[in-house]
């Protein structure tokens, strides 16, 4: 297997964007693809404005200084962005970060298969999909891996990896390699649905939204009650919006049907937000309205 020297990231949203940011800020050359042009443009302006916060408060250690220059722009020559999946032929590993769809990964696997090299990784960066089955759509089985960080990259310490049936221990050390050289400390879980952080943080969302939905009380208490009673950073219901209500329930759907257990239902209120358009913070708005709040007041505005 080939040092890992230049990575490709598909799916420029909010995490495959801080992915991508983690590639260029450790020195790799990073190909960051979305089908979306506007994505492109949007994860170009959120990398650079968040390198900026660390350069700011002088959290580039000396190495990253010399590799990016004082200011940091240098960093960002190291990324360049496309929309043409044939760009990515000569990357030693691909980490996807696309929308969280079993059928819309795998068809993106079989590509990625085709046009890789062959001692490419495929990685996932899926909160709850099976490895197994993605990796059952390529010809490279013992090259494919989950690969899990947590929102946001550049700032969550972890890094979930999740072995598929046949991943081989060359393809774990590479990844965990590189999973560390971006300064993540590794967690290994088996392949089940949600592997370990999803299996017990979404129940716990969807629980808070049962919580809203059967009138207990209203989403600032559930908040406040979770935040100031058990010091969660974010309330469920908050953290739910910064993670995408989409990705909430498309978790839910995987836990449910993968575990087979009504206690995993996804909860009604949070199928309707979806099926309104109600994403949370990324369309600016969710359990809380985003749209015209002052920024120091945004996680607690009033629809
Ligand atoms: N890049 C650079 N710096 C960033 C940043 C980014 N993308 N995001 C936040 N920061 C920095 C801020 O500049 C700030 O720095 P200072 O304290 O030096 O000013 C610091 O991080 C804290 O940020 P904020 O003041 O804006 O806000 P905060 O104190 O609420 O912290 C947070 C933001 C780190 C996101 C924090 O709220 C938090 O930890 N929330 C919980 C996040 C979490 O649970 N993530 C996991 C979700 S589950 C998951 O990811 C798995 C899945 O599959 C769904
Ligand atoms: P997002 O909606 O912010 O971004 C997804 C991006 O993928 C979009 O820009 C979209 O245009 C692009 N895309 C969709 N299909 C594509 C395709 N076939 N080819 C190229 N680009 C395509 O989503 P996100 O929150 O960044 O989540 C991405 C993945 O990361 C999901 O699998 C999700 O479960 C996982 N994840 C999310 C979080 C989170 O907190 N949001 C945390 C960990 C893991």
């Amino acid at each position: 297997m080939d040092e890992i020297k230049a990575i490709g990231v598909v799916g420029g949203g909010q995490m495959g964007s801080g992915i991508a940011q983690l590639g260029a800020m450790n020195g790799l050359d990073v190909w960051l693809l979305d089908s979306d042009p506007d994505a492109l443009a949007r994860a170009t302006k959120s990398i650079s404005s968040s390198i900026q916060k660390f350069v700011s408060k002088g959290q580039l250690s000396q190495a990253r200084i010399f590799l990016f220059g004082k200011a940091g722009t240098d960093a960002m020559r190291l990324l360049r962005c496309t929309s043409n999946l044939e760009e990515l032929r000569s990357v030693d590993i691909v980490i996807e970060a696309i929308v969280e769809s079993e059928d819309v990964k795998k068809r993106l696997f079989l590509e990625l298969d085709k046009i890789t090299k062959p001692s490419a990784i495929l990685a996932s960066n899926t909160s709850s999909i099976s490895i197994t089955r993605l990796a059952s759509a390529t010809s490279r089985p013992r090259q494919v891996i989950g690969m899990h960080f947590m929102n946001p990259p550049p700032i969550m310490k972890l890094v979930e990896m999740v072995r598929g049936a046949d991943t081989s221990d060359e393809t774990f050390s590479a990844t965990k390699a590189l999973a560390e050289r971006f300064g993540k400390t590794v967690v290994c879980s088996q392949d089940y649905a949600g592997f370990i952080v999803n299996r017990i943080l979404m129940p716990m969302i969807n629980e808070a939204f049962f919580t809203l939905y059967t009138g207990v009380a209203t989403r600032e208490d559930i908040d406040a009650g979770m935040k100031l009673g058990t010091n969660h950073p974010m309330g469920p219901l908050e953290l739910a919006d910064f993670i995408g209500l989409d990705v909430c329930l498309s978790i839910m759907k995987v836990l449910h049907a993968g575990l087979g257990d009504s206690k995993y239902a996804p909860c009604p209120l949070l199928v309707q937000y979806v099926d309104a358009g109600r994403l949370g913070r990324k369309r600016g708005i969710g359990v809380y309205d985003y749209r015209k709040a002052p920024e120091a007041v945004k996680s607690k505005s009033r629809l």
